[in-house]
């Protein structure tokens, strides 16, 4: 008989070694290797097998993907559209690419309370109102907690979703038996962390059980044709437990995040191979679940006052502009060990534009300590935003604001240039319709933002756009 084969697996990057040791070769990381061990029956898991059930298809006449694909030539295969079930709550469709697509797993991760459950039970209700049949797999709830969100989201229209099967459930074997009887157009597992296969020699949650119930996933996702969605919880580190190692497993990874005091939720794609991952969806989480935000981010109030270290700017988030409000504060710190913290905004860009304003710009910011964050839980990495945040930290420090209804535009060069940002007319006409009265821009762009209906101040340099605060 073969003898099992035990290697040690990193949780981090997925990297196999020979041998333990305390820091994995491949990353650097410390203390993140596990045993795994690979027995030789499953290593050569025939087609038509998961978890050591045979299996066939479920929805293989219907979907180009659920069956293992013959080669076609390239040129064709711009005739076959990639079929999918839309979730028909439009916030989630944008960011999969138009729904969830059949043969194919997606990962939604994100922190514990974010709202993944309440998401997917939303999304389940609209899928089965829509003429499907969906699992929602739980394994860390009871059927009747689950019942009562259902009951809590939908109210009286639980009642009509005769399709809508629940399973409590976290051996793989029994969830695939499931699978098998229910034939599902979609599956829902929540969460990936807590399924497990009995014939493995490892917890639940481990890099062996992850790594091997997630191939299994995605097996069975190819061979019945379902399309799946497994919970991923997010480590305290902002990771998906075991990251690299399910990423590269599956189709998509959404990433759920948000501002748990304000109820704003983001969800973004950090991968998708059926669409873009520059679309957001945005959500509020309310007394009856998510609700979405189709115009996303502040409104604009021209008439309110004008508050120094706020300032307004507008983000691109695929195709939406989205008008947000980059907040800034400094305090004395002490000279050669300020603090510089960002919330949503990239660290290396608010150190650079610290220096700038130093360098370029005549500010003494040396011995304080800056902190920078925007309003909203929306995460803005564009250069674009660079102009608003400088402006948000000289604001701050001085204790002067922008006019009220005043946005800025620009990306800060390290000469102290403002250079030109992509789509300005489309985010002027965005702001001025959310209620800007007046604009901060490029001097370069100021032809572009003629018919803008804002006051223009065009500025070249840092110096021109600090003097916009006077
Ligand atoms: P949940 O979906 O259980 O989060 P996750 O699955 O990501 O752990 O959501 C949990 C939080 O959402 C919980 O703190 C309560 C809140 N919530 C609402 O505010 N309104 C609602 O309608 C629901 C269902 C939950
Ligand atoms: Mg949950």
């Amino acid at each position: 008989m073969a003898k099992n084969r035990t290697s040690y697996l990193c949780r981090d990057c997925g990297g196999v070694q020979a041998k333990w040791i305390g820091r994995c070769p491949d990353c650097g990381a410390w203390d993140t290797l596990e045993a795994f061990t690979e027995s030789p029956a499953s290593a050569t898991t025939t087609v038509g097998t998961v978890a050591g059930i045979a299996i066939s298809g479920i929805n293989s006449g219907e979907t180009g993907t659920g069956v293992l694909a013959k080669a076609v030539p390239l040129v064709e295969i711009d005739q076959l559209e990639v079929p999918r079930i839309p979730t028909g709550i439009e916030e989630f469709d944008r960011v999969l690419g138009g729904g969830v697509v059949p043969g194919s797993v997606a990962l939604l991760g994100g922190e514990p309370g974010i709202g993944k459950s309440t998401l997917l039970m939303q999304a389940a209700a609209r899928v089965v109102a829509g003429g499907r049949t969906v699992l929602y797999v739980s394994s860390e709830e009871s059927p009747q907690q689950i019942r009562l969100r259902g009951d809590r989201l939908l109210g009286s229209a639980v009642a009509d979703l005769a399709d809508l099967y629940l399973c409590t459930e976290t051996n793989l074997v029994r969830i695939v038996e499931e699978i098998r009887r229910v034939k599902p157009d979609l599956v829902l597992l929540d969460s990936i962390q807590m399924a497990y296969r009995g014939d493995l020699d490892a917890p639940p949650g481990s890099t062996t059980q992850l790594r091997r119930c997630c191939h299994d996933l995605v097996q069975l996702a190819k061979i019945t044709g379902a399309a799946v969605v497994v919970v991923g919880h997010v480590t305290k580190e902002g990771s998906l437990a075991g990251p690299k190692l399910l990423e590269h497993v599956v189709d998509a990874v959404l990433a759920f995040e948000g501002d748990r005091e304000h109820g704003h939720r983001v969800l973004r794609a950090t991968k998708n191979r059926f669409g873009s991952t520059q679309e957001i969806g945005l959500f509020e989480m309310g007394g009856s679940g998510l609700q979405q935000l189709e115009e996303g981010g502040i409104a604009i109030d021209a008439s309110g006052p004008g508050l120094p270290g706020s300032v307004l700017t507008a983000t691109m988030a695929g195709t939406r502009c989205l008008p947000v409000e980059i907040q800034a504060l400094t305090s004395t710190g002490f000279l050669g060990s300020a603090k510089r913290r960002g919330t949503g905004v990239d660290a290396n860009r608010l150190a650079m534009l610290i220096a700038v304003l130093e360098k370029h710009g005549g500010q003494r910011l040396a011995d304080q300590d800056i902190f920078a964050a925007v309003a909203g839980g929306i995460r803005v990495s564009e250069p674009a935003a660079d102009l608003a945040l400088a402006l948000a930290i000289a604001g701050a420090h001085h204790g002067r604001a922008l006019r009220p209804g005043t946005v800025v535009l620009g990306e800060v060069g390290l000469t102290g240039e403002i250079r030109s940002v992509r789509g300005i007319d489309q985010r002027l006409r965005e702001l001025a319709r959310r209620g800007a009265v007046a604009a901060v821009i490029p001097r370069s762009q100021a032809e572009a933002a003629s018919d803008s209906g804002l006051e223009i101040h065009a500025v070249a340099g840092i110096g021109a756009g600090l003097a916009v605060l006077e």
